[in-house]
Parts: structure tokens; sequence; C-alpha cells
């Protein structure tokens, strides 16, 4: 270990590393974990000396609340490595303050900054070697809170965990992407926690993404819960239409995540002069859209899959497929972010983050 955390941290590093059973160049998302893990405890009011352990299985109470009433944020992030074995982050402080909102919407105690930020530094220096060289390999990075308090009475808890786990990731889907656009189930509702990241908005989605898959669909584009006639976002993607030259994305509101590669596309679009528009867009505007030949592209964009391009979407019983364009917005946003993740290209907004 080179870094020496500016707060004190309880390190117990691994009699060996299991880094020569991976076949990094096979590897399935989220899968395989790294040789340590951070944890930092929440007990009599207070956030604990955090500590970084070899990774290993909990144990945990059955009676801990998280079992029962889904007390649990998460939050995913990526760090990758230069040509020069340098390591990144890419706005790692909008992660910090995400985890934060989505915590105090679950009455979860917020996590001290310097302990997220020391005890990510410290990890990732721990386990540097896990992080491959070359575009489309990375870490990703997964930092959660969980309510670990043995009492079963439906109030917030008073003991949590967080954590951060890691694990060596490429591209995260492969393959095309078709979508179907909700038309009887919701994601989130007014007022609810949408757009927190809480574990308990995963489990809402699964079994309509499962009816949807039988469909051949591999996503669902979530609409407002009242009407299903607005575009909102997909499972663990910010959506955006190209419409003519012109992308159109979803307003943030409380039912949509406020995603970090969401909004650095938008500045992106802005520095190359894409016209972007955030606003509420129909599902029946943008099935005119590709009726009449105007809609050219669908892309969805988050930290695990990137920006990642829809050929089709499906809606009612239509079927729309996309053709494949010549110099897509999609390919172009995800050469410009990736440059910027990769510390290939210049950083005029200060996005990056060295470790
Ligand atoms: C529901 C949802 N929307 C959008 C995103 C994209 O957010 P980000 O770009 O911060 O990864 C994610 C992924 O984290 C997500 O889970």
């Amino acid at each position: 270990m080179i870094y020496e955390p500016k707060c004190k941290i309880d390190i117990e590093e691994a009699n060996s590393s299991r880094i020569n059973e991976v076949d990094f160049e096979n590897i399935e998302f989220g899968k395989i974990f790294t040789d340590h893990m951070f944890e930092c405890d929440f007990k009599n009011g207070t956030w604990q000396t955090p500590k970084i352990s070899p990774y290993k299985p909990l144990t945990i109470d059955p009676s801990a609340r998280v079992f029962h009433y889904g007390q649990a944020v998460f939050e995913g992030m990526k760090a990758y490595k230069d040509d020069n074995d340098a390591i990144w982050l890419f706005r790692p402080d909008e992660n910090f303050k995400r985890i934060n909102k989505s915590a105090a919407r679950l009455a979860i105690p917020e996590f001290p900054e310097d302990y997220f930020f020391e005890g990510m530094k410290t990890l990732l220096n721990m386990e540097k070697d896990w992080i491959k060289k070359g575009i489309g390999n990375s870490l990703y990075i997964r930092p959660f809170v969980i309510a670990t308090e043995p009492a079963i009475s439906a109030s917030p808890a008073e003991e949590y965990k967080f954590m951060i786990i890691c694990s060596p990731a490429k591209a995260y889907y492969s393959g095309d992407v078709r979508v179907l656009i909700a038309e009887k189930f919701s994601r989130a509702a007014d007022g609810g926690i949408g757009f927190a990241k809480a574990a308990g908005n995963y489990a809402a989605q699964f079994y309509p993404t499962n009816l949807a898959n039988k469909k051949g669909f591999q996503q669902i584009i979530w609409t407002d819960a009242n009407r299903h006639e607005y575009l909102e976002e997909a499972g663990t993607m910010n959506i955006f239409f190209r419409i003519d030259d012109k992308i159109i994305t979803a307003p943030n509101n409380d039912r949509i995540l406020d995603g970090v590669t969401r909004k650095s596309l938008i500045a992106l679009a802005d520095d190359h002069g894409i016209e972007c528009e955030v606003r509420h867009l129909k599902v029946s505007e943008l099935k005119e859209a590709a009726k009449n030949g105007s809609l050219k592209e669908i892309f969805g964009a988050g930290t695990a899959a990137v920006v990642s391009p829809v050929v089709a979407f499906g809606h009612d019983s239509e079927v729309f497929e996309l053709n494949k364009i010549e110099n897509s917005y999609a390919d172009f946003f995800k050469q410009k972010l990736m440059d910027i993740q990769y510390n290939i290209s210049e950083d005029k907004h200060h996005w990056r983050y060295k470790i």
C-alpha cells in the first residue's frame, strides 16, 4: 500500500491475492470481487473508525432492518487506468452527494466526506492491479449502506454499515439493446424515492423487466406513473432521443435518478454545439418521429453502460426498428466521455479525479 489515508482507517491486508484466478478477458459484469472491502459502522449516533479488510461474507443478524424494510442505498462508480498507470475517477463528488441525498430520503445518516474519499483512495491503491489498462476496462466501484440494527420494528434503524466493494468490469451491455416503453407498470411515483439510488427501486423493476425480456426487450423505458405519457428513464440508464440533429432528454424530477453520465452528456453537447433540449417528450411524439423518419437515434447513458445505443423500441403492439446511422451521436459522446475518463483528452470541466 502506498497511500497514507488522511483519516484513521484500520487496515488488514489479505495474505494472498485472488487476482491470478481471474480471466480478465472474459469477465461477466458484477460477479468477481477484488481482494479487499471497505466498511464503516454507524453505532451510538456516530460513524465508527472505518476499516479495510479481506473481502469476505458478512455476519448480520436475521432481524436486521435491511432484510425486512429495504433500508438500503447504493452508488455505482468506475476507476480507470491510463497508459501511465495513473488511476482516475470520474466526478466522484457527484456520487458522494448523491449517496447522501439517497440516504437522507431513506432516513439513513449521512456518511462523512473524508471517510468516503479517503476510504476509496486507500482501497483503490490496494487494488490497483485489478484495474486493467485499455479502453473499456475499468474497476466498477459499489459503495452502499444497509441498516444492520437487529430489530424488526418498522422504524429507521439506529445501526448501519457503509461499505465499498469493487468488481473488475468490461463493457456492461453486450449485444443490441431493445427497449419496451412502459404502459402499465411504474418505476417511481411523485413524492416517492425514484430520485434516490435506493435498493427497492431496482427490486420493483425486476418483474416488469422479466416480462419485457420474454417479449424480446432487454430494458424498459419508464414513463410517468400517472398517465404513462412521458418518457423518463431506463432501468439503469438515463435516456436520450435524437430527433433530426437535436437531442432530447427528460428533466430531472423526484421520479428520475439524476445521472452523472446524463449531466456530462448535456455539458458535452453544449461544448460541441449539439442542440440539447431538456424537456418532457411524449411517447406519441417519439412514435410520430419514428414514423416520419426524423427519429435518428435513441441511446442510454449511465456509468455501467457508458453510452449504449438502442436498436428498437416497442410500445403498445407496435415495434419500431432504428436504422444504424453513420456518425452517430451515441458513438460521438461515448468517445468524448471515455477520452476524458481514461485521461486521453483535455478535461476542461475538471471532471477527472486522480487517485
Ligand atoms: C435508474 C438509473 N438511472 C440512471 C442511471 C445513470 O446514472 P449515472 O450516470 O450516474 O450512472 C442509473 C445508474 O446508475 C440508474 O440506476
